[in-house]
């Protein structure tokens, strides 16, 4: 017997089905509700609304849940690779041997980019942030790479996903290696995806990088921590722009603009920012525990808080301990780790973020495993638009394929000025 809602407007009840989903979460559907009572919701940040059936990802923010196609993210952070995670996302199963030899061979191929793009990276202002820099070039893919009339859709999507995945890394390295006047460095055959992407960052002419394999076993578990997240703000863009049937390149540049505000992806840059002030200012903490508390004051304890976790982000726990293996084989010490630990230590004992329930979310020590690795400040959302790259394209992917899926076209409550008339210049006051 299928559940439904009631409501009554205007006294006249309206009975709305209720669906439920594989993990038992449920939704009034209100697809037919405006054409039923001539209402519609409100639901500034859709903090209350679904957008879609998803069989991707499912986070139980009160139990702190986070699985791929229903794999808890601690196993594939603990035996995955990135490349193989990518695969589970976008194909909705684990590769056998034989797919994920073809997929990285694939990968491998595609990993060139176009060589009339570099003039394009060369005359970027110095000061451009990779963001910027890599939302642009991820639609300008589209201009030398037209699609093939001779292609299927299928064939089409499909290159385009490799493109995607295999030149995002490629893209970010040439961006830092111009940006720092530096030779760019190549992919090389047959390094795996991550190892490739150091390489291209860090080695150089003169001096040979040396690739670490606890740094190329942190960036994959950072990456796969990263890859996808329900309907996030990146990824809501990526399904909205999408929604109007416009290439995947330009979709995908949509998710990387929407990932850079310091509210979502750009928090990891804004986290590290914020541990160098409390490091600078002597260590102490309090006066940036007491602004995220002043109502009066817009500053916020970047790396707390999240719209769905409402207890620890599972990807935070498990980053923390990345951090302390990366930089415990360092026998380096990261002053601003023990600043995050502490922070993180005053926040969970503070009235004003118990009764929020504000806990760490992925941004919070990802930065500090970022700065073990070397990555530079302005690329730590950089590194997680590629993480998440697998997950928008998935959620792309699905929603092309869903039959029930339309034009994003939200509707609004109006609030302004009722009619009136024109009023001539001369006679305006
Ligand atoms: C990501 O959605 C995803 O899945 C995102 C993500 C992903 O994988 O894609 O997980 C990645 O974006 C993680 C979030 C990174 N952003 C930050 O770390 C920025 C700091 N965090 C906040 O700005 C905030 O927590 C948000 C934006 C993340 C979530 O905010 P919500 O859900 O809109 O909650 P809210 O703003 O309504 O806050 C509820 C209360 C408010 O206080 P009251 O008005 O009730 O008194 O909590 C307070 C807020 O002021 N609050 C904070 C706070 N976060 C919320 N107060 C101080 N510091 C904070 N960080």
């Amino acid at each position: 017997m299928e559940q439904t809602a009631k409501i009554v407007v205007d006294g006249k009840t309206f009975e709305l089905p209720i669906i439920t989903g594989s993990d038992g979460e449920k939704a009034i559907d209100i697809s037919r509700l405006r054409q039923e009572t001539g209402i519609v919701t409100l639901d500034p940040g859709f903090a209350n609304t679904a957008s879609c059936r998803s069989g991707i990802t499912f986070v139980d923010g009160e139990k702190g849940i986070l699985r791929y196609r229903g794999i808890p993210v601690e196993q594939l952070a603990e035996h995955s690779r990135f490349v193989e995670t990518a695969y589970l996302l976008i194909n909705g199963d684990l590769p056998t041997k034989k797919e994920l030899e073809r997929f990285s061979v694939l990968l491998n191929d595609h990993s060139l980019v176009h060589e009339d793009m570099r003039t394009f990276f060369e005359h970027f202002p110095r000061w451009a942030h990779p963001m910027g820099i890599l939302s642009s070039m991820v639609n300008a893919l589209r201009a030398f790479y037209p699609e093939i009339p001779e292609r299927t859709e299928e064939e089409e999507i499909n290159i385009t996903v490799t493109r995607l995945l295999s030149k995002v890394r490629t893209m970010a390295a040439i961006s830092y290696k111009i940006f720092k006047g530096h030779k760019v460095i190549y992919p090389i055959q047959d390094l795996p995806y991550a190892a490739n992407f150091l390489n291209m960052m860090f080695d150089s002419p003169v001096r040979r990088y040396e690739i670490d394999p606890d740094f190329v076993k942190a960036l994959n578990v950072f990456w796969i921590l990263h890859a996808d997240h329900e309907q996030n703000c990146s990824t809501a863009a990526v399904r909205l722009v999408g929604s109007a049937r416009v290439n995947l390149y330009a979709a995908i540049s949509a998710g990387i603009c929407a990932l850079w505000g310091p509210l979502h992806g750009g928090a990891n840059q804004a986290v590290v920012e914020m541990l160098g002030q409390i490091h600078k200012n002597g260590g102490d903490m309090a006066p940036f525990i007491a602004r995220a508390k002043d109502k009066d004051d817009p500053f916020r304890l970047m790396g707390f808080g999240h719209r769905i976790y409402k207890t620890y982000d599972p990807r935070a726990r498990i980053m923390k301990k990345a951090c302390h293996k990366v930089l415990g084989k360092l026998t380096q010490h990261d002053p601003l780790l023990d600043i995050a630990k502490g922070l993180e230590e005053l926040a969970l004992k503070d009235q004003y973020f118990v009764d929020r329930n504000l806990y760490p979310n992925v941004d919070f020590y990802s930065g500090v495993l970022l700065r073990a690795i070397g990555i530079p400040l302005n690329m730590f959302t950089v590194m997680f638009a590629i993480g998440r790259l697998p997950g928008w394209i998935s959620q792309w992917k699905e929603s092309i394929d869903d039959s029930d899926w339309k034009l994003h076209r939200p509707r609004q409550i109006y609030i302004g000025a009722n009619e009136r008339d024109y009023v001539p210049v001369e006679k305006r006051g």
